[in-house]
């Protein structure tokens, strides 16, 4: 018996020992960078003369690994061996696909450190966020493992005395897994552990800017004894690789999670029917956020400024559940707003593999303009009341950054900026707030802080987010705990983590026998 789904917990590095173990994963890490990184089709190592370059965001002249590129030729071979194999591969025993996540999030265990260094070299996540990205990755792996083994005899349904009725999940296809960089490893290993294990074949492309923890997810994959073609590893141009396999007649499905544009591209171009092509595509596409803290006035307002700075500026704003705008009573707007500021100064804004780093680089040169495009719209729509600076010098630095007295219709507050920028607003009561909270096309997570027991029912109802927290911040969802997925413009709502998440990589097929 396997035991029960627990989360993997969060290292404490102020105990000495672990401090040394991330420090010891750090050095293994730094012994590789710079290394080539082949293709993965079935199994067969490929090295193209055109390479994708990973870099280290905190200083741009450290390239972390030189990975190959797919083009399209690379991209229909691939596809071709993923939907050979697929004849094999969902006929194999649900038990055999679970055990090969269990074995591979040991595997992980064991290196733990070593991938969360990696994540700190390639995507710039300081030690503590690193920690968290890669114990959800580990998490994804043995959560799924458990929820295939409950699907795997199908669900109970009623039959007559004269007939055996059964029904039962299959798996679906080749799957087109398309990851972003901001969770390169929790995400990534969670997209494409879900697929394989429902019995579907993948053509996993990793985002372009954090390659390299993808490819030593495959190395895992393989050392717990993946059978070749099963994935495969096809890192490319979105534009080239990602619309091709889209369109391809024989992708069955496609798992995404990105931006809203790509991933209403990829929506908009799933729904038509290319030559050849027999079925309607499944699409999971999981997109971005806009999401709001809502400060109450009878509220725990410590909590409340706590609670607006971690969520805004763990991992620099990058995530797609970061409070991007506090939404504050006007009662108590003032001392909130004080405080958080107060609190934001205390952040140390430097190279994560620093441990007394609270916040790295962004993700880009991309993402560096456009963040700070929009500290220049702030500085028109809001009053700066903190940071506002940046240095591409060496890396991609922005300081954290709080607008004050912003309008509940500025563009600060609709629209998805990606980065360390706060947008705050006053509301002029409980009703109001939870208006401003709702006024954007996204609906990916919130959190109200409140002592009030009303209005916590009142924004269980109509506080219209997929995930809604109270008296916390809204990140940090945890697999098996808080299943994650947003509403409107934040994408399906598939909710990874969750228990309905592997039956959308599935069809149900009913059997009825006659006796
Ligand atoms: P992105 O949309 O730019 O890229 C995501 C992936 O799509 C990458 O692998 C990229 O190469 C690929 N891609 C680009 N163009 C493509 C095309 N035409 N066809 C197919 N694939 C294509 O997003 P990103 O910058 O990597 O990630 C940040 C975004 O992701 C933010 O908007 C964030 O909110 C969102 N996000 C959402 C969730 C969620 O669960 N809702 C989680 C993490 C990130
Ligand atoms: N699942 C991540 C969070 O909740 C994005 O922060």
């Amino acid at each position: 018996m396997v035991v029960p789904y627990k989360h993997e917990p969060f290292t404490d590095f102020t105990v000495e020992a672990n401090k040394k173990a991330y420090l010891a994963g750090l050095e293994t890490v730094e012994s590789y960078l710079g290394r080539d990184y082949d293709l993965i089709i079935g199994g067969e190592r490929i090295s193209t003369d055109d390479k994708i370059v990973s870099v280290n965001p905190s200083n741009r002249e450290e390239v972390v690994g030189r990975v190959s590129k797919a083009n399209r030729e690379l991209a229909e071979k691939a596809m071709q061996i993923a939907d050979k194999t697929f004849q094999t591969w969902r006929k194999t025993k649900p038990e055999m696909r679970a055990d090969i996540l269990f074995r591979a999030a040991a595997i992980i265990r064991r290196r733990k450190h070593e991938f969360s260094a990696l994540l700190t070299k390639e995507a710039g996540k300081p030690w503590n966020e690193a920690d968290a990205d890669t114990a959800e990755a580990i998490d994804f792996l043995e959560y799924y493992g458990r929820q295939m083994l409950k699907l795997k005899d199908g669900i109970p349904v009623e039959s007559r005395p004269i007939e055996y009725n059964r029904f039962n999940y299959i798996p679906l296809g080749v799957g087109v897994i398309i990851s972003p960089w901001n969770f390169p490893f929790a995400i990534m290993a969670g997209m494409t552990t879900a697929a394989l294990v429902a019995g579907n074949t993948v053509l996993l492309k990793p985002a372009s800017t954090t390659p390299v923890v993808a490819a030593k997810f495959m190395e895992v994959l393989e050392e717990a004894g993946l059978p070749a073609g099963v994935v495969n590893y096809i890192p490319g141009s979105g534009a080239e690789v990602g619309d091709y396999l889209v369109d391809h007649p024989r992708t069955r499905f496609i798992s995404f999670t990105g931006s809203r544009d790509v991933g209403l591209r990829i929506f908009e171009r799933a729904s038509k029917l290319n030559d050849g092509q027999i079925w309607l595509k499944r699409v999971i596409a999981e997109m971005g956020g806009k999401d709001t803290i809502v400060v109450d006035k009878e509220a725990d307002l410590e909590l409340a400024a706590k609670s607006i700075v971690a969520s805004a500026f763990g991992f620099s704003g990058q995530k797609c559940s970061a409070c991007s705008r506090a939404v504050i009573l006007e009662d108590v707007y003032d001392q909130v707003v004080d405080r958080v500021v107060e609190l934001t100064k205390e952040l140390r804004l430097a190279d994560p593999t620093d441990p007394t780093t609270n916040m790295g680089p962004v993700n880009d040169q991309g993402a560096f303009d456009k963040i700070m495009s929009y500290v220049e719209i702030g500085n028109q729509e809001g009053k700066l009341l903190h940071g506002g600076k940046g240095d591409d010098s060496k890396g991609w630095f922005i300081e954290p950054t709080i607008f004050g007295d912003v309008a509940e219709d500025a563009r600060l507050m609709k629209e998805e900026i990606f980065g360390p920028v706060v947008a705050i607003c006053k509301a002029k009561d409980f009703d109001h707030a939870i208006d401003i909270a709702n006024n954007t096309e996204y609906g990916l997570t919130g959190a109200v802080i409140t002592n009030n027991r009303a209005n916590i029912e009142k924004a269980r109802e109509d506080f219209h987010v997929g995930n809604l927290y109270f008296n916390r911040g809204c990140t940090g969802a945890i697999v098996g705990y808080q299943p994650f997925g947003g509403f409107n413009m934040s994408g399906t709502d598939s909710k990874a983590g969750g228990p309905d998440y592997l039956v959308l990589h599935m069809q149900a097929k009913t059997t009825s026998e006659m006796l």
